[in-house]
């Protein structure tokens, strides 16, 4: 291998720029090749982000002996064909969340990094925001004491990302607002407490706002417009409780849209100090010397998240460090969606 890690993006749209702009910022990575199915999106991101090599075919940049190493960052229903392929191809894989449809999907996934012997790296990103980093830590230092209950929520009042396209059809997308947004809240709560073990679930989620899409009344809309000849069959709000073992419970509410104000946070509570992540500022909610006590932690809040986990992958593939988010707890992850999904069929508590 060269120096640098040399990095092929498979997918550029939104997320894909986002990558190329991030591994710009890390000095031991070189994004060389471009690939996308649209040819006008290709030339105008090769041109953006100054990448001469591109491929209207990820077959095709995956037979590239160039190449190290792939950003996976197309629709949900793609992600295991390309990142299977990817390992077959001797090529290291960054996958964007959420992993894969389904948890079988995820674990065929595992299988071929195995035989593979290549790294894995889930795109988990708000592991990388500083807050989180730091309530880790307090957590680990036994801050917050015995964590019991997690509380997540995750509002869009009117935030359905690209109404009647890939987002919002199940097939390319395996689901609404739970499988797009709470997996990133979900995984940051597992991490940051380190509860790998979800046990049961008892969740119900719903599909009140975009169907039919004409009734759908937004402010703006990320990939948007609407296509209003496309499909909308997934949820857009949902809401549940996780349980880990007998000790600590997770409970959820998540909403591309509703009738409520936007919120986003994760709060955990535990026997010596609860705190909020995902507020401006970061308060230890404790008690001192038998008083109560707000403790305001304090760390600097302007890095680059997409850049931080940038460097973790390619720090990994040359052998200097661990993945920031490994392919077992994606499955975990996904494993978790599916019963949230199954629980909610059912109308009853389903065992993960
Ligand atoms: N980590 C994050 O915060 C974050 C944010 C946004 C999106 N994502 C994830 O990134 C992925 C892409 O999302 P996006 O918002 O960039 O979507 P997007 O629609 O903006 O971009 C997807 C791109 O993939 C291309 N594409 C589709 N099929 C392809 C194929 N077979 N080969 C090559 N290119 C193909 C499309 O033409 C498009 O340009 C999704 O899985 C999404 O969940 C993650």
């Amino acid at each position: 291998m060269s120096e640098k890690v040399r990095i092929g993006i498979i997918g550029c749209g939104t997320i894909g720029s986002v990558h190329a702009d991030a591994y710009a910022k890390v000095a031991n990575a070189e994004v060389v090749a471009l690939c996308d199915i649209l040819p006008e999106k290709l030339k105008e991101k090769a041109a953006r982000h100054k990448v001469e090599k591109t491929y209207d075919d990820y077959h095709k940049l995956l037979a590239d002996p160039e190449i190290d190493a792939v950003s996976i960052c197309v629709p949900n229903d793609m992600h295991a064909p390309i990142a299977i392929a990817a390992f077959a191809a001797g090529k290291h894989v960054f996958l964007e969340k959420p992993m894969t449809l389904n948890a079988e999907l995820g674990k065929s996934i595992l299988a071929a990094r195995d035989a593979a012997g290549k790294k894995l790296q889930m795109g988990m990103v708000w592991r990388q925001t500083p807050e989180a980093v730091v309530v880790k830590e307090a957590i680990d230092n036994g801050r917050l004491g015995e964590i019991y209950q997690i509380r997540v929520k995750l509002i869009r009042r009117r935030g359905i990302p690209g109404l009647g396209g890939w987002f919002t059809t199940k097939a390319q997308s395996g689901g609404g607002g739970l499988i797009d947004i709470a997996v990133h809240f979900l995984d940051l709560s597992m991490w940051i407490t380190g509860f790998w073990n979800p046990t049961k679930v008892s969740a119900k989620t719903y599909s009140k706002f975009g169907s039919p899409m004409k009734d759908y009344h937004y402010v703006d809309m990320w990939a948007g417009p609407p296509k209003y000849d496309g499909v909308f069959d997934v949820d857009d709000y949902a809401t549940g409780m996780i349980r880990f073992g007998s000790k600590a419970t997770l409970s959820f509410e998540v909403a591309w849209a509703c009738n409520a104000e936007d919120e986003s946070y994760i709060e955990l509570l535990g026997t010596k100090g609860g705190v909020k992540v995902g507020t401006d500022q970061t308060i230890l909610r404790t008690e001192v010397d038998n008083r109560i006590a707000d403790i305001k932690l304090y760390y600097q809040k302007n890095s680059d998240r997409f850049a931080a986990e940038m460097e973790k992958f390619v720090d990994a593939v040359q052998g200097k460090g661990e993945v920031a988010a490994t392919g077992e707890e994606g499955v975990v992850a996904m494993k978790l969606l599916d019963a949230i999904y199954k629980s909610s069929e059912l109308d009853s508590e389903v065992e993960i």
